[in-house]
This record gives C-alpha cells, sequence and structure tokens, in this order.
C-alpha cells in the first residue's frame, strides 16, 4: 500500500467515526517553549488533553510530520528515523479504551489487512501509583488476541508521557498507562539482546506500529498524581513502519516514504543501496536526515550553533562525513536529494512550490561552509605529532571527524589510538547532550522544573524569615528564579550583619527541617487581607485570590488578630504557584550573596543545598 493511501484510509476511517481532521502542527511550536520540535501528534493539543474546549469537538484525527532530534546516532538501521509523520487520533473526555483499542484493531486487521498471527500487544502493569490495566488486558482478549501475543511491561515500557517516565515528568505534566501494538516481521531473533525475544526486544523481529495512550493523570509532586478532569485517548502510529508492514518489511527506508531519495543516491553515486552494507548505512542516514533538514528549513530554521539551528547543522554534518569518508562530495550530492523528499509529499500541504530553490541553497551554502572546517581540521591533524583517544574525541567534536578516519590518518603515521578512550568520552558527552535536552524540556516549562518549584516554596520562606529576624518593614521588591539558584529583593535600608544572614539562613532551614505542609487556597480578598498575606499582589486578580500557606496550623482563619497569627501559618503568600507539597522536599538553603541594587533595596541570591550540607551549616 502506499504512503497516500494508507494516510487517506487512516483520516477516513476515523472520519466516519464522528472525528474531525485538524492541521498538522509546525514543526517548531511558538507558543510552547518547552520543547525543540513537535515530536508527536499531542503535543500542540495538550491545552484540550488538560480540559480546554477544541474548537472542532472531542473526536480529532491528523496526520503530524514529527522530528526527535535524541534518535539522531540512531538513524542507521531499518527503523529509526528523526523525521516521521504520525498519525493520530484523539478523545478529549469522550471515548476511552474499549472504542479505541477495538477501532486501531480493526483498522489493522481490516483495512490493512493484516494477519492477526502477526500482531503483539504490550499492557501496562502496574507501579505503586498506578495499577495495572485489567480494563485493557480483558479489551484485548474480548477482540481475539491470544494470552501468548500479550504482553506486560512497566513503566520504562508501557507509560508515555512528552519527558518519559513518571519521575522524569515535571511538576505540571500530563502522561498515563499506554498500549502499544507490534508486527512480527519473523526474522530470527539475535541473542546479543538478550536470551528471549520478545516486542519491545531491539533484535529488529518486532516494530512497534501503534501506541494508545490513556492520558489521564497530571504530576502534581514528586511520586504524586493528580487525575485529569476528564480520561483522553492519544493515539500516535509511525506512518512509515505501517507503511512498510503493509509490504512485511521492517525497513522502512524500502517504503515509497523514501526510496525516491535512495533511488537519488544511486543515481548520483553509482552505488547500490542493497549490494554493500556500508552504503545502505549510509543511504539511510542520507535520505532521512536530508529530508529532516528539508522540513526544518521550510519551518524557518536556519544552521546555527543553538537549539533548532544546531540540530539542524549535525543533521548536514553527520551526513557530509559519512559522504565524505567512502569518496563522494557532499556538496555535489545531498542538495540533489531535496527534490524527491519534496516529491514524495506532493498531495499533502507539507511543501509549496517556491519553497525548494531556498531549501536546496541552504544546505548548499551549509555545507560548502563545512568544507573548509574539514579542511581546517585536516591540517590540524597534520599537525599533530601525537593521538590518543581524547585528542581523537575533540577532533569528533570540533569538525565532526568520526573515529574511523582520524584512525586512518593515523594509522598512516604507525601510530595507534585507544578506542576505549575515545568511547569513554564519547558516552560522557552523550550523556551530557541527554542531560541538556532534557534540561531545556524541564527548564522551559515556565519555571515548572523539580529545582524551580523548590526555589519558590524556599522564596516565601525567605521573605518571612526576612520578616521575622528584620522586622515587618522589610517587603518584597522582586524575585527571579531560575534552575540554579534564587533571587529576591526587599526593602530594607542598610547591609544586613553576617549574623543576620546566619539567623535568617537558620530559620529557613529549620522551616524546612520542620517539614511543613503547603497548602493552596483561593480566598476572598478581605479574608486574605485580614490573614495578613504578604507579597506582591496583583490588582488585577478580581474577588478571590490564590494564596500559599506554609503550615503548620490548616485552618484559614480570617478573625486571626494580627499578621504575626497569619491564621496559624508560617508563612501566608499571595502567590499563583506552584509550590512544593511539604517544605522537606527542600533540603536546604545557602544565602549566597547579600548586596544593595539601589537606595533602600537589597538583593539576596541563594541556593538550594543538600539535607547533609545544611547539618554541616548549623
Ligand atoms: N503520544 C504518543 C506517542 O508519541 C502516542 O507515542
Amino acid at each position: 500500500m502506499t504512503s497516500k493511501e494508507l494516510r487517506a484510509k487512516y483520516l477516513n476511517f476515523f472520519k466516519t467515526r464522528n472525528h474531525k481532521v485538524i492541521d498538522p502542527a509546525p514543526l517548531v511550536l511558538e507558543k510552547d517553549p518547552t520543547t525543540l520540535f513537535t515530536s508527536s501528534g499531542m503535543q500542540p493539543l495538550i491545552p484540550y488533553l488538560m480540559g480546554k474546549k477544541h474548537p472542532k469537538g472531542k473526536r480529532l484525527v491528523d496526520s503530524q510530520p514529527s522530528f526527535r532530534a535524541e534518535d539522531m546516532d540512531e538513524v542507521g538501521d531499518n527503523r529509526h528515523t528523526t523525521m516521521f509523520e504520525m498519525l493520530g487520533n484523539w478523545s478529549l473526555g469522550d471515548y476511552f479504551k474499549k472504542e479505541q483499542l477495538k477501532w486501531f484493531w480493526m483498522f489493522l486487521t481490516e483495512e490493512l489487512r493484516f494477519d492477526t498471527a502477526k500482531l503483539y500487544v504490550s499492557v501496562f502493569e502496574g507501579n505503586e501509583f498506578v495499577e495495572k490495566d485489567e480494563e485493557t488486558l480483558s479489551i484485548w482478549k474480548s477482540l481475539g488476541v491470544v494470552e501468548d501475543h500479550i504482553y506486560f511491561y512497566g513503566v520504562e515500557k508501557n507509560w508515555w508521557s512528552r519527558s518519559g517516565t513518571p519521575d522524569q515528568m515535571p511538576v505540571g505534566e500530563i502522561g498515563g498507562p499506554d498500549s502499544e501494538v507490534f508486527y512480527d516481521f519473523g526474522t530470527p531473533h539475535n541473542s546479543r539482546f538478550g536470551d528471549k525475544c520478545h516486542p519491545n526486544c531491539d533484535c529488529g523481529r518486532f516494530s512497534e506500529i501503534g501506541n494508545s495512550v490513556f492520558i489521564q493523570y497530571k504530576k502534581v509532586g514528586d511520586g504524586q498524581f493528580e487525575k485529569l478532569p476528564q480520561q483522553n485517548v492519544d493515539f500516535g502510529g509511525g506512518l512509515e513502519r505501517l507503511v512498510g508492514a503493509t509490504f512485511n518489511t521492517p525497513d522502512v527506508f524500502q517504503t515509497d516514504l523514501f526510496i525516491p531519495i535512495i533511488e537519488r543516491l544511486e543515481e548520483q553515486t553509482g552505488k547500490k543501496y542493497q549490494k554493500d552494507d556500508n552504503f545502505t548505512n549510509i543511504f539511510r542516514i542520507a535520505s532521512d536526515h536530508i529530508k529532516a533538514a528539508t522540513f526544518l528549513i521550510k519551518s524557518g530554521i536556519l544552521p546555527s550553533n543553538k537549539l533548532q539551528g544546531y540540530v539542524l547543522r549535525r543533521l548536514l554534518r553527520r551526513t557530509a562525513v559519512k559522504l565524505t569518508q567512502v569518496g563522494f562530495d557532499p556538496v555535489l550530492i545531498l542538495p540533489k536529494l531535496v527534490d524527491p523528499a519534496i516529491d514524495i509529499y506532493q498531495g499533502t500541504d507539507y511543501f509549496k512550490t517556491g519553497d525548494w530553490d531556498s531549501i536546496r541553497q541552504v544546505i548548499e551554502d551549509e555545507l560548502k561552509k563545512f568544507q573548509q572546517t574539514l579542511k581546517k581540521g585536516l591540517k590540524e591533524v597534520e599537525k599533530l605529532q601525537e593521538i590518543n583517544g581524547k585528542i581523537a574525541f575533540d577532533l569528533y567534536q570540533t569538525y565532526g571527524f568520526p573515529w574511523e578516519l582520524t584512525e586512518e590518518l593515523f594509522d598512516k603515521k604507525g601510530q595507534n589510538i585507544d578506542k576505549i578512550q575515545f568511547e569513554e568520552e564519547f558516552e560522557k558527552h552523550r550523556e551530557l547532550s541527554r542531560t541538556a535536552s532534557a534540561g531545556t524540556f524541564k527548564g522551559g516549562l515556565a519555571g515548572h522544573s523539580e529545582a524551580e518549584i523548590k526555589y519558590h516554596t524556599a522564596t516565601h520562606l525567605l521573605h518571612q524569615a526576612l520578616r521575622d529576624i528584620l522586622g515587618p518593614k522589610v517587603f518584597q521588591n522582586g524575585s527571579n528564579i531560575n534552575q540554579e539558584r534564587l533571587r529576591f529583593d526587599f526593602s530594607f535600608d542598610r547591609k544586613m550583619t553576617d549574623e543576620e544572614i546566619k539567623q535568617v539562613e537558620d530559620l529557613i532551614n529549620q522551616k524546612i527541617k520542620e517539614d511543613l505542609r503547603v497548602d493552596h487556597k483561593t480566598v476572598p480578598i478581605e479574608d486574605a487581607r485580614k490573614l495578613g498575606a504578604i507579597g506582591l499582589f496583583d490588582e488585577k486578580y478580581g474577588k478571590d485570590v490564590s494564596i500559599y500557606a506554609v503550615g503548620p496550623n490548616y485552618h484559614l482563619d480570617p478573625g486571626a488578630k494580627d499578621q504575626r497569627d497569619r491564621g496559624g501559618y508560617y508563612s501566608l503568600e499571595f502567590c499563583g504557584g506552584p509550590h512544593v507539597a511539604h517544605t522537606g522536599e527542600i533540603g536546604g538553603v545557602k544565602i549566597t550573596k547579600e548586596e544593595a541594587i539601589s537606595q533602600g533595596i537589597r538583593r539576596i541570591r541563594a541556593e538550594l543545598i543538600s539535607v547533609e550540607q545544611t547539618r554541616m551549616l548549623c
């Protein structure tokens, strides 16, 4: 089946089940700073999964071009791509598991006519917060899936959120258990991937062709989840893999979504995709990366050293190095892959005629620049007297020299390089970039990362502690938080003494040690004032205001006599949150600086420290 037919069949299947087709979102979402790219169909729909009304109703369907930079190094096998098209359907608080699983099964077995003997499913086995998904199990059974085609997995495989498993989710993130369907290509198991083969084994026998996520939860704190106001279905299935399965091929590069690009490569190089493993690998990388680059440039991204631009640059460089290594000129070949990449999507709205020339030009310019860098790198290499694994890695980092190229240069000089050292450096770097991209992701959630939430509550404690030690003339003037520190500006007319700083610090850490509960309430503004709530109160809030109270007494008492009573709370502030649930989660706080920033205004910087460090401090 062609990709066009399959895409149309899918959209129609759900249209006849009262779904409205929505337009695909751009690859870079303007209003979502939380991720670099649109990497799944649900991403633009998050507000609606959380309860907002979608203008097209509760049943949606689409086909979404998606990009996953984190898969770049995996590309080269038969099924990984950075760029793919995700078929998606959603229930926004409408139908649930029974309908979803039945419909997807019907789509596979009746529309695509897959043999049920080739289909396997997975079900969430449960954990300490969310129970085993018995309902999904019984639905699969009722649809005729035999027991030995049903596998149970934990959160690593059968829980889905944009940021991964429950512990990796930042507060505010939504997710839920999922159920996947796999196609069995029947290839022999490779014991390098484990003793026994199973649907999630990486040996290549099975390919995941669809994932139904039951998005029902929002993370509200460490290990704490709240049910969303509605139960949602978020389905995603890779078009490339589904088309491959209709031909019983696990190789997505052998589908019409890649063949025209591979053929152009064969023409340009005179090499055959299937004849030589080395070229199979290089052609896969080139066709995926240039297709992805074409989509990214079309979305307005240009090569650069930052964020999306850097990812685009890496795609082009990785491809250029691979081609150079086997003796081809990337500048002559790669821009020629843009036309077939765009042709593949004729009949969709993804490209317009005008895009083609400029996309080719951007790729060509970037590749030319890279060739200069490569030349410079070669000169540097010539000058080097000695080499080791670390230097080899630096060459890889700076000039994009792959291991094989460096090894071969130095081999001629009769020098061996320690490959283990190179690999160790490589792993270190990979770990760093993984952390960095997780950081971009979490940090981007408008101040909702775990560290920022802790800083937020620590700021409330600091504000109150300053008033307790220096007196009620202290008042907040400004506050700024990032993942590394908090900054707090307040009114006070002189430098704090070392003794005062220590007292404030000790008081905050005392309140953290007491592990006070943090309570959120929306109360009429008069009550908040009577209680003596402090903080920057924005007049535009309206009649009811949001306040956060830090224990120990949990009864808001508007009758409390003065602000020292604060209804029995240690701290009471006007605030929109979010905050930790208990002050103990903060660990500890250290004031790192106290200074004047203008007449009568002081600034404090403080950092989070561990409980052990706090003990040493006190
Ligand atoms: N959002 C789900 C995924 O990307 C469907 O797998």
